[in-house]
């Protein structure tokens, strides 16, 4: 297809939501489709773990809201965006891969329940995707971030299924945690990020909503395609 170059020029390009929780292949299916569309890929949780390495590296507890609130004003946080990898820039500094270790993971699904932390990190998010041509990968892109999306999806899985693929990435990257650590971890994220008081995990009513537990990556982006193509 045309290369984010050419499709941000002009007319406007659309904005695609994509939702859900941890481990049902948003990132990888996300990553995919704005391969397919010449999109750019913005993955609004790396956001959230920039916050939450800045936290952890001024030795704040994720409790101590007003703190971290204060952390806010002269915090720099810029994201240099893909088709593959986004880096992220926090204060100047390239911490893309510091980003994804079960501590930060941890920290940011506390840190992103602030209302603080959220009100500061949407006009970076918009920001980012002001000119359309995005696949937009989080929590509450459809509800909140991009309520004007031109496409939303929200992706569920089976939780077993869910932590088994998270397992797996974490190995994989060179974590040694158990099945059993993976599991809670993420039942302990999902109960958090739905319950929270602020855009709450939460399918918007105009979601596609598609079950991955037996789909591979490759086949849940077909059938985004089929609905992108099918509604343009
Ligand atoms: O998608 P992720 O695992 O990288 O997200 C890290 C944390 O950030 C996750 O616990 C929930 C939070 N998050 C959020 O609250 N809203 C978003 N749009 C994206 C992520």
């Amino acid at each position: 297809m045309r290369d984010r170059a050419e499709s941000r020029q002009g007319k406007q390009g659309l904005i695609i939501a994509i939702d859900g929780p941890a481990g049902v292949g948003k990132s990888t299916v996300a990553r995919l489709l704005a391969l397919r569309l010449g999109y750019l890929y913005l993955d609004t949780g790396a956001l959230y773990r920039a916050i939450a390495w800045k936290v952890r590296d001024a030795g704040l507890s994720p409790d101590d809201r007003a703190s971290i609130a204060a952390l806010l004003p002269e915090t720099t946080l810029r994201m240099a965006c893909g088709p593959e990898q986004a880096h992220v820039l926090l204060d100047g500094r390239d911490i893309t891969g510091e980003l994804r270790t079960p501590a930060v993971t941890a920290l940011a699904s506390m840190v992103s329940a602030i209302p603080a932390v959220r009100e500061w990190l949407l006009p970076v998010q918009r920001q980012i995707g002001a000119e359309g041509c995005v696949v937009a990968e989080g929590r509450d892109i459809g509800t909140k971030v991009f309520p004007e999306a031109d496409m939303k999806f929200f992706l569920e899985a089976d939780p077993e299924i869910r932590a088994t693929r998270r397992h797996r990435e974490l190995v994989a990257a060179g974590h040694a945690v158990q099945l059993d650590e993976t599991k809670r971890d993420l039942t302990g994220r999902d109960e958090r990020d739905r319950s929270r008081t602020v855009a709450p995990l939460m399918p918007a009513p105009d979601a596609e909503r598609i079950d991955t537990s037996s789909m591979p990556a490759e086949m849940v982006v077909e059938h985004m395609m089929a609905v992108i193509t099918a509604k343009l």
